[in-house]
């Protein structure tokens, strides 16, 4: 299901989306479990709520198996990151295809772990551009870090990431904005922090795009967070790993967001 997808089930507006990012985290068992209880949290029928679980590449097949298993519509599966090229020599990598193929529905790209890396905007677009021929969604992260946002330089930072975005058909992607500093050290911008950035990343990419959150994301700011109209979801890391906390923040996507 992509985003046009959700529309043509019948859904007028779009979801909230509660994407968990597992980064190098969990088992196998530990997914099994994770799928069946958010399954339950989400509870019977349409939801307005979507989660995906993004485990580790080698527990995909594991999720996905369990994913079969509950028969959810609002809860799916995704990568962490997947290599732009179609296939070929790229020793120890894996191509959107492939993750298409596992019946992966997202793919995260441009996280700023990988970006920490060297990671580039172009090799972020060309990642994003590959899920996105793949028919997939893809979660493309921007952010900016300590001494920009100190610097009072965000807006500048994200306008140079998100202009390669631009040839990019809005309804194709999920934009994730993950401060940098506000990945895993529980510090969060203030509600109006968060509410400008993502006007102005609407504001470049066009009205239409949906925009997450992400950086310390957890039961306990998850409803001021999802207060802001400009939010469309979260992507969650450190928080989405405890089924307790996972199960709670779904409670209080649906309770604010509607069933
Ligand atoms: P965090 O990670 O929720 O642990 O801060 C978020 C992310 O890196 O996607």
């Amino acid at each position: 299901m992509d985003k046009r997808g959700w529309h043509s089930m019948g859904m007028s507006t779009s979801p909230t989306w509660l994407i968990a990012n597992w980064k190098m985290n969990g088992n196998a068992h530990q997914m099994r479990d994770w799928m069946h209880a958010v399954d339950i949290a989400l509870g019977q029928g349409d939801s307005a709520v979507q989660c995906v679980l993004c485990p580790p590449f080698v527990y995909l097949s594991d999720t996905l198996d369990a994913l079969l298993k509950v028969e959810s519509t609002t809860l799916a599966v995704g990568a962490q990151n997947c290599h732009p090229a179609e296939k070929g020599a790229y020793t120890g990598e894996i191509s959107a295809p492939m993750l298409a193929e596992l019946s992966c529905k997202y793919v995260i790209v441009g996280h700023s772990e990988r970006r920490a890396t060297g990671e580039t905007d172009a090799e972020v677009l060309a990642k994003a551009q590959a899920v996105i021929a793949a028919k997939m969604i893809p979660v493309i992260c921007v952010g900016e870090s300590r001494a920009v946002y100190e610097a009072g330089q965000t807006k500048d930072v994200l306008n140079a990431q998100l202009a390669t975005l631009s040839g990019l058909n809005p309804a194709e992607y999920l934009i994730a904005y993950e401060p940098i500093w506000a990945i895993g050290t529980g510090l969060t911008p203030t509600v109006v922090e968060i509410q400008a950035v993502h006007r102005h990343i609407k504001s470049v990419l066009g009205s239409g795009v949906s925009v997450l959150y992400g950086g310390s994301v957890n039961a306990g700011n998850l409803e001021e967070i999802l207060g802001i109209a400009e939010v469309s979801g979260g992507l969650i890391g450190g928080a989405s790993l405890e089924i307790e906390s996972m199960g709670a923040m779904v409670a209080i996507a649906r309770k604010i967001r509607g069933n």
